[in-house]
């Protein structure tokens, strides 16, 4: 077993708007298997949309493959605070084999309840900012494709249909 499957864009449900999680949710099966499946793809993060849960939540572990376990369970996140603009390369576990340069703040402050129910904040920069703003992106129905430029996204999906051929829906 290695988890759930994972959905490819562009499946319709990567680009819905999630509803928030209710305060008495039993989520510890859920997360359990995206933690699985997240690891075993292997990733550093994943939403709930992307295995076809159209909630707001998200897991992410941003030490992992450097063998510094850091897993963070993010539920109803808000970033409260970004500053500072930086580009950075992104792929996904919805658009394998692609990469996109997406310009994002640097910096952010975090608020999300964890998988006690206990709201946390958190500030984060470098790769787990960036990593933390791409998976709350998907939970408002976004991916990296929608931050580029027109000219940027030709590229890149071009490159994504020839690797994966996107079938018409
Ligand atoms: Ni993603």
């Amino acid at each position: 077993m290695s988890g759930l499957p994972i959905l490819r864009w562009p499946d319709p449900r990567l680009s819905t708007v999630c509803d928030p999680v209710a305060l008495d949710e039993d989520l510890d099966n859920l997360v359990r298997d995206m933690f699985e499946t997240m690891y075993a793809a292997p990733g550093r993060g994943l939403a709930a949309p992307q295995v076809g849960v159209l909630k707001r939540l998200f897991v992410m572990d941003c030490g992992w493959k450097d063998g510094d376990m850091t897993p963070m369970v993010c539920i109803n996140p808000e970033i409260l605070r970004a500053d500072g603009m930086a580009p950075g390369s992104e792929g996904c576990l919805s658009i394998p084999g692609v990469l996109a340069e997406v310009m994002r703040p640097e910096r952010i402050l975090l608020r999300y309840r964890d998988i006690d129910g206990a709201v946390q904040e958190v500030e984060l920069d470098g790769f787990e900012a960036r990593c933390a703003q791409h998976e709350l992106d998907h939970l408002d129905g976004i991916v990296t494709f929608d931050r580029l430029s027109p000219e940027a996204r030709r590229v890149v999906e071009e490159a994504y249909s020839v690797s994966f051929p996107v079938r018409p829906a």
